[in-house]
């Protein structure tokens, strides 16, 4: 049988005004690339934005890391970055970390999501993608979703959950991998994906194997040696059936947990779900967004999308999440608002102290 696979390809390739959304023109043009892709190298495709990141959502039948399916994506960036020159929009073409296609996006500066699977009978798939936030942003939702009983009742309920998944957690840092099975090493994987700067969970399989989540793990300041913005990742998750059902996905996002980005990549924020409508960043250029789009995939037809968080069951995380801004931003330049000296090595402070590195004198033994 032949499989389907999702790719969700983003970049910001330049916004306006500064880093708040990306240009209706940009999206037009990828949008209008995409389609005259249809039917030769894709099957079908969606384009949108959550705040300054395009996103481009596509199916086709090559498997994940294609060359043909990343360098479709590559060249739409690279068009799209020139409109963005010529149209003076903010920090244009600042994604695209080389100046030529060689094989695959990874390593490139665009966040990759891929999975590849057998459809089923009927096959529900969630779409998250989000802006001023790190890939290890999804670790929280993943464990709710997969591996928390009182979150998704169908691993206690239903007997095709019932024998639990597994995590395939990166380490960002080391470039190592590790798998754990849960539930009986849930306290295992929760002593990593706690610390989601560095550990981050790239996939989550049924213990056949069979994929369930798969997320972007690019860390743009990593793979560039300087400060380039957060890596505002992406996330592919299938539901029903033997995964937690749709509505067990998103329940999670009801919880307004506090991640690493909003400005300058350098502070801790609320991560607020919203509606496609609404995945503009502004307040503090924030604060970090996420948007879910809907679809059933009917032999690599996208049907929908649905925007799931545009809905008045996420109003009072959204209220909660400005509570918690006023919080944080009471802080100033202070942490916990502002990330750790660790973290913010990756940031533009270390410029700050260079400045200064002269002017400390040793104290009296
Ligand atoms: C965060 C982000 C923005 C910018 C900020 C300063 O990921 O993109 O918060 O860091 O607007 O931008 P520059 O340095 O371009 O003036
Ligand atoms: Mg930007
Ligand atoms: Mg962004």
């Amino acid at each position: 049988m032949v499989k389907t696979t999702v790719s969700v390809i983003k970049a910001d390739v330049g916004s306006f005004p500064g880093h708040s959304r990306t240009h209706p023109k940009l999206l037009e043009v990828a949008a209008r690339r995409l389609k005259e892709a249809e039917g030769s190298t894709i099957i079908d495709s969606y384009v949108t934005h959550c705040g300054d990141d395009l996103e481009l959502i596509m199916t086709h039948t090559k498997g994940e890391d294609n060359e043909e399916i990343h360098k479709l994506a590559w060249d739409i960036f690279m068009e799209c970055a020139e409109l963005a020159k010529e149209m003076k929009l903010y920090g244009a073409g600042q994604d695209l970390l080389a100046d030529a296609f060689s094989g695959n996006v990874k390593g490139m500066g665009p966040g990759v999501a891929e999975m590849e699977f057998e459809e089923r009978g009927s096959d529900p798939v969630l779409v998250f993608m989000a802006d001023k936030t790190e890939p290890g942003a999804w670790n929280y939702f993943l464990y709710k979703i997969f591996a928390d009983p009182f979150s998704t009742s169908g691993l206690v309920i239903d007997p095709s959950m019932h024998q639990g998944f597994t995590f395939e957690v990166h380490d960002v840092m080391e470039k190592r991998r590790i798998l754990f099975n849960t539930p009986e090493e849930s306290y295992s994987l929760l002593a990593y994906i706690g610390a989601p700067s560095r550990y981050v969970i790239k996939y989550v399989r049924k213990k056949d194997g069979t994929v369930g989540a798969s997320t972007s793990t690019q860390r743009l300041n990593l793979m560039a040696g300087r400060y380039v913005g957060k890596d505002d990742p992406v996330m592919v998750v299938r539901a029903q059936s033997g995964f937690p059902a749709v509505g067990e996905v998103i329940d999670p996002f009801r919880t307004p947990i506090l991640v690493a980005g909003w400005m300058r990549g350098s502070h801790h924020g609320p991560f607020m779900p919203v509606g496609v409508g609404d995945a503009n960043c502004t307040a503090f250029d924030g604060p970090p967004r996420v948007i879910c789009l809907g679809f059933q995939v009917n032999n690599g037809k996208l049907i929908g999308p649905a925007d799931m968080f545009d809905d008045p069951a996420f109003d009072r995380v959204r209220d909660r999440c400005c509570e918690l801004s006023d919080v944080l931003r009471a802080h100033g330049p202070f942490e916990p608002h502002r990330l750790s000296l660790e973290e913010m090595e990756y940031t533009t402070l270390p410029g700050v102290e260079k400045q200064f590195k002269d002017r400390w004198e040793d104290l009296p033994e």
